[in-house]
Order: C-alpha cells, then sequence, then structure tokens
C-alpha cells in the first residue's frame, strides 16, 4: 500500500499501522479505559443527518472561516499533539508546513518536539501554543513569555489533563518517555527495523518546549512524573483568569464540555473554548462533542468563538459541526495517521482530502460560504 493509494481516514491508520512499531501506533491509535468515548466520538455523527438544499448555484464555494482572531482558508486545523517526531522523523515541521499549505492553523504541544520559535519562523499561518499548567508559577510566566515572544498567535491551555488518562495499551506495551518496553513491547520495535534506522539517523529526540526549564533529556524526568510533580492539579478558575490577563491576546480554554464552563470562560475573558474529550484518552464514558456542541452554542455562542474536536475522519463531519454553529473544528489523528504514513507528503494528502470533500459536501449541500450552513441542514435521529 502507497501513499497514493489512501483515499481516506482508515487507508491512512492502516499504512501507519504497518510503518509504525506497535507501541507507537497504540499511542497514537489509542484511549482510555475500554475506549468507549473514543468510538462514540465518531459514532455521534452518525446519529445526525444532512438536509441538502437543491438548485441553488453553487459553482464556486469560499470555505474560510474566522476564528480567533484568525482567517483560515478551511475550517479545518491541526490540534496540538504531542511527541510527533516518534511518528516521523520531520515531526511537526511537516505538520506546520502542510498546514501552511493549505492556510491554515496547527497547534504545538508543551510535549512538542520542534521548538515554537523554529516553527513560527519557518510559516506564517496562524499558531496556536497548547499549554499545561505548572506548579511553579514563574515558569508559567516564563512560558508565557517565551511563547510572546516568539509571536504565537493563540494560546491554548489545557483543562482536561489535570491527571493523565489510564491508557491500557500503553500500560501492555510499556510505551513512556523515557521508553520502558515490556519484553513483547521490544519485540514489537524489533519487527519493524525500518522505524529503528531512521529513527537513530536522523535528529535526535528533543522537548524543546520544556527542555529549557525542565531535565527531561537525560532521562531524569519522565513524561509521567511531569504530569504527576510539575503539573499542578489544584489549577482553578482564578488561576486561568490570571494567565488569561498576562497573556492579553487570544486564549482559548481545551477541553470545555459542560454550559455552566463554557459561560465561566467567557467571564474570565477567554476568547474561545475548545469542546474536546482529548480524543477520548482521557475521561472514558465522557459525552461526545458533538451531541454537546448545540448547547453551549446557544448559551454562549454569541459571546466567544465555540470550537470542537473528537471523531473527526470526514467533510461531512466537519458540515455537520459548522451546521450546528461551530466556528470551526481540529482534528487530531486524522492527520497523525498519514504523519506517521508518509511525513509532509502524507498530511498534506490528508488535508487536500478533506478540503476536497468538504467542497463536494457544500455544494451537494446548496451551500457556496460557511455561513450559509445552519440547523435547517439537519435532523437528528
Ligand atoms: C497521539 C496524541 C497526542 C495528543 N497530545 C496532546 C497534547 O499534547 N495536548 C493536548 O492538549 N491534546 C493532545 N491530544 C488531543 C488532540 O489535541 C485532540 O484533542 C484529539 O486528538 C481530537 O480527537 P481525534 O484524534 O479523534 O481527532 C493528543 C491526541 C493524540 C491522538
Amino acid at each position: 500500500m502507497r501513499l497514493r493509494d489512501c483515499h481516506n481516514f482508515h487507508d491512512f491508520r492502516r499504512l501507519a499501522q504497518r510503518r509504525l512499531p506497535r507501541p507507537i501506533f497504540d499511542y497514537i491509535d489509542g484511549a482510555a479505559d475500554d475506549e468507549v468515548t473514543y468510538r462514540r466520538n465518531t459514532a455521534s455523527f452518525e446519529r445526525c443527518d444532512l438536509l441538502p438544499s437543491v438548485l441553488r448555484g453553487v459553482e464556486t464555494v469560499d470555505m474560510s472561516v474566522t476564528v480567533l482572531g484568525q482567517k483560515l482558508a478551511m475550517p479545518v486545523y491541526c490540534s496540538p499533539t504531542a511527541l510527533q517526531r516518534l511518528f516521523h522523523h520531520d515531526g511537526e515541521r511537516a505538520v506546520a508546513a502542510a498546514a501552511a499549505k493549505y492556510g491554515t492553523m496547527f497547534g504545538v504541544s508543551s510535549l512538542g518536539t520542534v521548538s515554537i520559535e523554529e516553527l513560527r519562523k519557518a510559516h506564517d499561518t496562524p499558531q496556536v501554543y497548547q499549554f499545561y499548567y505548572h506548579r511553579d508559577r514563574g515558569l508559567n510566566r516564563a512560558m508565557m513569555q517565551r511563547a510572546r515572544e516568539a509571536g504565537v498567535e493563540v494560546m491554548m491551555l489545557t483543562v482536561d489533563s489535570i491527571t493523565g488518562g489510564n491508557r491500557e495499551r500503553d500500560l501492555r506495551t510499556g510505551f513512556s518517555i523515557p521508553f520502558r518496553l515490556t519484553p513483547g513491547g521490544m519485540l514489537q520495535f524489533a519487527i519493524r527495523p525500518m522505524w529503528g534506522i531512521n529513527y537513530l539517523t536522523h535528529e535526535r529526540f528533543k522537548l524543546p518546549q520544556l527542555d529549557q526549564h525542565v531535565d527531561m533529556s537525560g532521562g531524569a524526568v519522565s513524561i509521567g512524573r511531569y504530569f504527576t510533580e510539575m503539573l499542578d492539579p489544584s489549577m482553578n478558575w482564578d488561576d486561568v483568569a490570571e494567565m488569561v490577563r498576562l497573556w492579553n491576546g487570544q486564549f482559548c480554554l481545551k477541553g470545555i464540555m459542560t454550559v455552566a464552563d463554557a459561560k465561566r470562560a467567557v467571564e474570565i475573558g477567554c476568547t474561545g473554548i475548545v469542546l474536546s474529550n482529548h480524543g477520548g484518552r482521557q475521561l472514558d464514558g465522557s459525552r461526545a462533542a458533538f451531541d454537546q456542541l448545540a448547547e453551549i452554542v446557544d448559551a454562549v455562542g454569541d459571546r466567544i468563538d465555540v470550537i470542537m474536536d473528537g471523531g473527526i475522519q470526514r467533510g461531512t463531519h466537519v458540515l455537520k459541526a459548522l451546521s450546528l454553529g461551530a466556528k470551526a473544528v481540529g482534528v487530531g489523528r486524522f492527520y497523525l495517521y498519514p504523519l506517521a504514513a508518509a511525513g509532509q507528503a502524507g498530511v498534506e494528502r490528508a488535508l487536500g482530502l478533506m478540503r476536497a470533500e468538504i467542497e463536494r459536501g457544500m455544494k451537494l449541500m446548496g451551500c457556496t460560504a460557511i455561513g450559509q450552513l445552519s440547523r435547517e441542514n439537519l435532523r437528528f435521529r
């Protein structure tokens, strides 16, 4: 199977599965506990039907949107994800370049493997910095200052990861940073030798967002310990309000799921919220963002940009979310499997397919601009 044989999410997933050692594939593909929420995320779109309008003259389609003060050429952005260097040696560089080619935003994780500064210099397309809140308030301020100096446009604080999710696939393989593989996990690396050769012949694995502040590289601190020892589980709304004031720019909370929390986000001056269950990787059993979208748009959609992520695999999923009132949607695995399958070329192909699906879908729905999508186009079963 080659890149040109990949026509959808499932094809990229299969190709990634062939290229990656099982522990790494499972880190991307897995989720928390019984993975109920993970499955529900995509299934939720299937309970909602589209109602097309016909004979409306749809020769040209404009799918651009403005979200968090950024103009995007398409309504889908690459949500921040950790450790991309493990999936392909170009990691975030490949994702940022592909996002730039399609005129959309990309996120860089606190656990990203390329620095926010390098990525900001390389491309003009808007960059999101995904932030975790540390016990050390000075460290939080220093990291925000660094992001400001780098020219990052959007600060995105993840609020659903106050402790790590129970990812049992990772426990079975021993996936962690640094690696603590089980014998079974080691065997899986041995039967994918190309990955190892490639890994060793390219740039060393780094976590440049943290390296200046935390000694991760020497293996002194594992990512598990980073979460338990350095992040602050006592983080509350007052702490975040202070961050929002300090940042004084586009500030978004990722992982909001209730109307009450959405209203508090408005009150403390956030400019956006991402409804998200972290791709089912944190609280299993939590609701799909798509199922929760209408309620939250109705409550705060006129005061704050409501965004969602989770389970998006198709252009029609995007159209359903936008019809309910989302300003844009984020994708994670949708670009991670292509990254693993073929680096930048893979992510470009995936975003190109997504753009073509959205354009085709809008034409079939009788819409020439995103603003024409509305709940009149939807029926829930
Ligand atoms: C491998 C992987 C790593 C992720 N790392 C992060 C991260 O570091 N920070 C974060 O806020 N979200 C992270 N996420 C969650 C994504 O940003 C996004 O919310 C989620 O992937 C959306 O679901 P989807 O994969 O079904 O599109 C990660 C997701 C995956 C699959």
